[in-house]
């Protein structure tokens, strides 16, 4: 094909480099040759445009009819590239269509949704509670040592609480390490290494030589509850504990203390709470959850024994203080009316899931 000819302003001359221009952009048969095609044709280096910068060599007379003529050229070749690039563009977008399609309809692997487990939500909704309440969170080790898990809480070497708290005891003997009992020995920790005044909420799990059944598990969840202060007297025990099973269980909830024994505590109680299910409507039998009583025990409690305070480098004549501790797995199976600990700690997602996100 003969070159054109940019400075041939002529009808002709024009028409031929539209036609180039047409046949060029007719001939591309993707969008990257559209580009090349009209770099050639219509752009800056094209005889197009040579032929508009021609203009101005012309004699004056004759540039107003060669504009009207380059300008019908430059829209005619304008208008030919904007139908092909529709053209082209809309191939493209029917094979993307093909190419990229999604078939809803094809199986895939599922992989559902984990869950937190629910005694871990549990444990930390009964620490926001406190923690809302300004108290801290404090927190011991697993193994702990014998004489914080139960002589610095007066429980002796001859203590039956000692045994009654069947006891996995860490090798070698003369380690004097146990796997605690309970949560208590935070109590002393947190004792021996602060001030009062204290308000400590101590969540921890808990190892006991129990076989596992329905109500019993060897691993299990505890939360102690420690408040040291000058004046501290079981009205503010009982203020707590009642501000505690509101939060955790609704506002109608009520607590009531009753009478009973810890070494570590004196006076000790055992904290009942006004039954969720009933509130103390069903009759005797009746309750799936109180056995129609109307309140259901939750844990331990009491005033700071003196000797308590006094190992732990607290002088008991200044200060006083309250504890208490509740069995996690306990307080989620009356929550949730979850009928055996089996389900807590066979680590089936189904029993995970039902709890959601939040209890
Ligand atoms: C104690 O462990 C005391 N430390 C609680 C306490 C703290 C009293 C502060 C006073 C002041 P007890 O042995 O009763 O108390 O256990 C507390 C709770 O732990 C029980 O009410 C029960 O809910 C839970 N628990 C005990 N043994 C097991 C077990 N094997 N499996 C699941 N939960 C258990």
């Amino acid at each position: 094909m003969t070159q054109p000819d940019p400075t041939d302003l002529s009808q002709e001359g024009l028409d031929a480099l539209v036609a180039a221009a047409e046949q060029a952009f007719a001939a591309a048969g993707t969008l990257a040759e559209l580009k090349a095609a009209r770099l050639a044709h219509v752009d800056v280096k094209s005889p197009l445009a040579g032929a508009n910068r021609a203009i101005g060599s012309l004699p004056g007379p004759e540039r107003a009819a060669a504009g009207a003529r380059i300008g019908a050229a430059k829209a005619a070749a304008a208008s030919a590239l904007a139908a092909r690039t529709e053209v082209l563009e809309a191939e493209r977008d029917a094979r993307i269509l093909v190419e990229e399609a999604v078939d809803v309809t094809v199986p895939v692997g599922r992989r559902p949704l984990g869950a937190r487990h629910p005694l871990e939500l549990i444990s930390e909704r009964v620490a926001d509670v406190f923690v809302a309440m300004g108290w801290e969170v404090a927190e011991g080790p697993e193994v702990e040592a014998e004489w914080l898990n139960f002589d610095a809480l007066n429980i002796g070497p001859d203590h039956p609480a000692r045994q009654m708290q069947d006891t996995f005891f860490v090798e070698p003997p003369d380690s004097h390490l146990v796997l605690r009992t309970h949560t208590s020995p935070v109590q002393a920790r947190t004792m021996l290494h602060r001030e009062p005044p204290i308000y400590v909420v101590c969540p921890g799990k808990t190892f006991r030589t129990d076989d596992l059944d329905a109500t019993h598990t060897p691993v299990f969840h505890q939360v102690e509850a420690l408040a040291v202060d000058k004046g501290i007297t079981m009205a503010h025990l009982k203020g707590t504990l009642d501000a505690f099973v509101r939060a955790l269980f609704g506002p109608d909830m009520r607590t009531r203390l009753r009478p009973s024994y810890f070494p570590f505590t004196e006076p000790s109680a055992e904290i009942d709470c006004s039954c969720f299910a009933c509130n103390g409507r069903a009759a005797l039998g009746e309750c799936r959850v109180c056995g129609g009583s109307g309140w259901i025990e939750l844990g331990g409690s009491g005033m700071v024994n003196r000797k308590v305070l006094t190992a732990c480098g607290i002088d008991p004549d200044v200060y006083t203080g309250f504890a208490f501790g509740l069995g996690i797995e306990r307080t989620l199976m009356l929550r949730h009316g979850v009928g055996t600990m089996y389900d807590m700690i066979d680590g089936d997602v189904r029993f995970s899931s039902q709890f959601g996100l939040e209890l």
